[in-house]
């Protein structure tokens, strides 16, 4: 390697490298400044005193948005220590739907405590014992003192959970109006697991549609998957009832031959004859399709005019260009399975009459000065669309991410029938209960745990940070009342204070409605502690320098 351009380090043990090592406590004290700063990009963000960030990419194109996910998303942050934290609030995104802002901020603290346990000569294995042992333990309390499970489902409850996750976002005040709409787009998809009997609610059965004008408040809730688009020809009926869908992705036009095939042709007779042998493929798939019954055709591809004449001719619906993902969903909806192909084994072509799905009615309907196609009623499950309005497009971009965290969090309490209350009452409550755990155990874990259990009180003190109150008066007030709950057997109900931080007071979060589903903070807490554990466990980083380009 020697005699290669670029710095050469040489480290103690005399390791060459094109690049940087650093280990040990450098590397740990570099790796948490690096998920620290991540961190404190999003943390005046949370809660619903937050404010919003605006994001300007290499593009010039401007994100505002309050969610962190999105926020960690559009920042491209190259230190990998700083990534798994971005990773870390997608995971949260995918798994949950909610809480991506609260889980970087938690995990960013137990790092950042970990990091001075270390510096007091605690080995970091010790400390990330500690911490597991801390998160089973917080798991096992959520699940058994705190989560309020309810019986008989209430929409009330989905409604209130909703109403937390929006009160967040953009339009706060506006909260109740996005939360019913989101119930009852839920309660519209919802179908019953036919295995297991147990209700499902999808949330991508819930397509969300985004149209400038208006308020907000004119958004509405439509029945029926909408696909953006018209028909391809204006002679097309508008409505076809007991749809039979073919769904594919196979070009409808002429056919061509491929590019680079050369024929040469002597007689002009069997050039014409070329021709009409190329339009007809066309027509006899089209043939095909008439033939199996199909009354309604979504290409991903193109459809010319001579087709549209056929299927005119039979009255069908058909629609171009219509995207690989709407494919996807009218899949699950209808049934139906896309063809990319008509050939069959013996090189013939044909159409496989199971391939057609269902629905009960599929029509074209003008929204906003757009066409748009909506498909009714499907066979396997249901489908609904939510048009969104609002002033412009940043706008509506951030209602459809909210109103996402919004859907997620309805689907999850339904599903797991279990709630907590919000507004930092778990993380208080938690503190109190680790802190006394920790005593408990009676090795080096112990100090982990402490650490850990003053780790969840960063979400408490945040929120009222950003409400603009005295943080550290509001979480001694917190773990006053939680310490209280727990030692005094009668004064148990005051295990569900939390802050509100519109009026500033601490209050019972579970008659207030200020709810989150249960399980959005048990994997809060999972997440946030594996990433956290993830980054610990580095004590070497090596950094090879970028090859330099061959002249
Ligand atoms: N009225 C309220 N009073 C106090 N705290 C609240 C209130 N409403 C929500 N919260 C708290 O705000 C936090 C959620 O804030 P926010 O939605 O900004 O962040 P997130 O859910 O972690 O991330 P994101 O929504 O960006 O994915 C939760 O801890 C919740 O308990
Ligand atoms: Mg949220």
């Amino acid at each position: 390697m020697q005699g290669q351009p670029g710095p050469q380090v040489q480290t103690k043990d005399q390791l060459y490298l094109n690049g940087e090592r650093s280990t040990g406590q450098d590397v740990r004290t570099q790796n948490v400044t690096a998920a620290l700063s991540v961190a404190n990009v999003v943390k005046t963000s949370l809660g619903p005193i937050g404010l919003d960030k605006m994001l300007v990419d290499d593009l010039g194109d401007v994100t505002v948005t309050n969610d962190g996910a999105t926020i960690l998303a559009q920042m491209e942050v190259d230190h990998p220590a700083a990534k798994v934290l971005v990773q870390l609030s997608e995971m949260q995104d995918k798994e949950v739907g909610d809480g991506t802002t609260s889980v970087v901020i938690l995990a960013s603290e137990l790092l950042k405590r970990a990091n001075e346990l270390i510096k007091n000569s605690i080995h970091a294995t010790t400390i990330m014992t500690g911490y597991r042992l801390a998160m089973k333990e917080s798991i096992k309390f959520i699940k058994e003192h705190l989560a309020v499970k309810t019986e008989k489902l209430g929409r009330e409850l989905a409604f209130s959970v909703a109403k937390t996750t929006l009160s967040s976002k953009v339009f706060g005040r506006e909260s109740d109006f996005f939360a019913t709409l989101a119930c009852d787009a839920m309660s519209l998809v919802a179908s019953a697991d036919p295995d297991t009997g147990k209700m499902r609610y999808p949330v991508k059965a819930v397509g969300v549609m985004k149209q400038h004008g208006r308020s907000f408040k004119d958004s509405v809730l439509m029945n029926g998957y909408v696909l953006y688009g018209g028909r391809a020809g204006q002679g097309m009926p508008r409505v076809v009832q007991n749809a039979k869908i073919a769904l594919l992705d196979i070009d409808l036009r002429k056919t061509k031959m491929a590019m680079g095939v050369s024929v040469v042709v002597t007689d002009p007779k069997k050039l014409e004859e070329i021709r009409k042998r190329e339009a007809d493929i066309t027509k006899e798939r089209i043939q095909l399709l008439i033939d199996a019954g199909v009354n309604v055709v979504f290409t991903t591809k193109g459809v010319d005019d001579m087709a549209i004449k056929y299927f005119v001719d039979a009255g069908v619906i058909a629609m171009r260009r219509v995207k690989k993902e709407d494919m996807r969903r009218l899949e699950k909806l209808t049934g139906g399975t896309m063809l990319i192909t008509f050939a069959d084994m013996e090189g013939n072509e044909s159409f496989d009459a199971s391939c057609i799905g269902h629905a009960e009615e599929v029509s074209e309907e003008r929204v906003c000065d757009d066409d748009h196609i909506l498909v009714k009623g499907g066979k396997s499950t249901r489908a609904c669309s939510i048009l969104l309005r609002g002033a412009n497009m940043h706008l509506l971009d951030e209602v459809e991410r909210a109103l996402h965290d919004a859907l997620c969090a309805v689907k999850r309490t339904l599903e797991s029938a279990s709630v907590v209350p919000g507004g930092g009452c778990v993380e208080a409550a938690l503190s109190i209960y680790l802190e006394n755990f920790a005593t408990s155990v009676g090795s080096r874990e112990q100090l982990a745990i402490a650490e850990f259990a003053q780790s969840m009180l960063v979400i408490p003190k945040q929120l009222s940070v950003n409400a603009a109150q005295d943080s550290v008066d509001v979480v001694a007030k917190l773990r006053a009342s939680h310490n209280a709950a727990l030692v005094d057997g009668s004064k148990a109900s005051l295990r569900y204070t939390g802050l509100d931080c519109v009026s500033g007071n601490i209050q019972d979060n579970l008659a207030a409605g200020i709810l989150e589903p249960a399980l959005s903070k048990v994997k809060m807490i999972q997440f946030a502690t594996e990433a956290a554990i993830t980054v610990l466990r580095i004590d070497d980083m090596i950094k090879l320098n970028p090859e330099e380009p061959q002249q």
